[in-house]
């Protein structure tokens, strides 16, 4: 049914420059995921994954298309719409993690709680549980200068699921590390999202953790060539 449909991208291009130098990175994007629905991206170098999923998480424009998500069609949201709906329903996992180096790891944690204006206590009491669930609870107060890399990607999770938001997008969110500490990461986010019903997108390169999604698409030179059950 139509409303149960969280996302849904309807002819999505974009280009970068202009004229003859212009890049088309995505040359009409056609998805639509279900709620609750656990997707990879998976596909070469430069086919335009991160671009996508920059625009389905409201963090980048379009040229031509719409899209609509949780059932409101944000084409033409403001960018204060925009920020507002982010922070309120969708959680973002960057390649290289994006943690405020000044703030602690539960302060980092907090921070999409914070910007809602939900009390620092009741954040914090939030935070740990979390904390626990990736084995950080030792490190609350540690720096992400303090941190390893993977552990920095850790707090990137809890921060990211936080807020509870309906839809978690995920790039390349353990590009870093090896095989057998991914999977066991990409695991407790898939399961925290399952608690909370989110929908999940996770771009990855790594065959083992596009198994452990529902679906897998593939995107090859802007488009998608591929779009399977797992
Ligand atoms: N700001 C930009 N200006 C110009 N070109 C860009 C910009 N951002 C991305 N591109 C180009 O768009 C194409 C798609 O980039 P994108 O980052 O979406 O690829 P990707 O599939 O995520 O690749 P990777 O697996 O390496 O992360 C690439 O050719 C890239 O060079
Ligand atoms: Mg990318």
């Amino acid at each position: 049914m139509a409303q149960d449909l969280i996302i849904q991208a309807a002819n999505i291009e974009k280009s970068y420059g202009a004229g003859r130098s212009a890049v088309r990175v995505l040359r009409g994007i056609d998805l639509s995921v279900r709620r609750g629905e656990i997707l990879s991206i998976v596909g070469p170098s430069g086919a335009g994954k991160s671009t996508l999923l920059n625009i389905v998480g409201c963090l980048d424009g379009f040229d031509t298309g719409r899209l609509s998500l949780i059932g409101k069609d944000v084409t033409s949201f403001s960018v204060e719409n925009l920020a507002t709906f982010r922070n309120l329903h969708m959680g973002f996992i960057f390649q290289m993690h994006n943690l405020l180096p000044e703030f602690d790891a539960v302060e980092n944690i907090i921070m999409p709680l914070l910007i809602r204006r939900v009390r620092r206590r009741e954040a914090v009491k939030k935070a740990m549980p979390l904390l626990e669930r990736f084995g950080l609870a030792d490190r609350a107060a540690h720096k992400p200068g303090e941190l390893s890399g993977g552990e920095c990607q850790r707090i990137a999770m809890c921060r990211a699921i936080i807020g509870t938001p309906e839809i978690i997008l995920a790039d390349e969110p353990t590009g870093n590390l090896d095989s057998q500490n991914s999977v066991l990461l990409i695991n407790t986010l898939l399961e925290l999202g399952r608690e909370n019903s989110a929908t999940v997108i996770i771009i990855t390169h790594n065959k083992e953790i596009a198994d452990m999604t529902g679906r897998t698409i593939t995107l090859v030179d802007g488009r998608i060539t591929k779009d399977s059950v797992n």
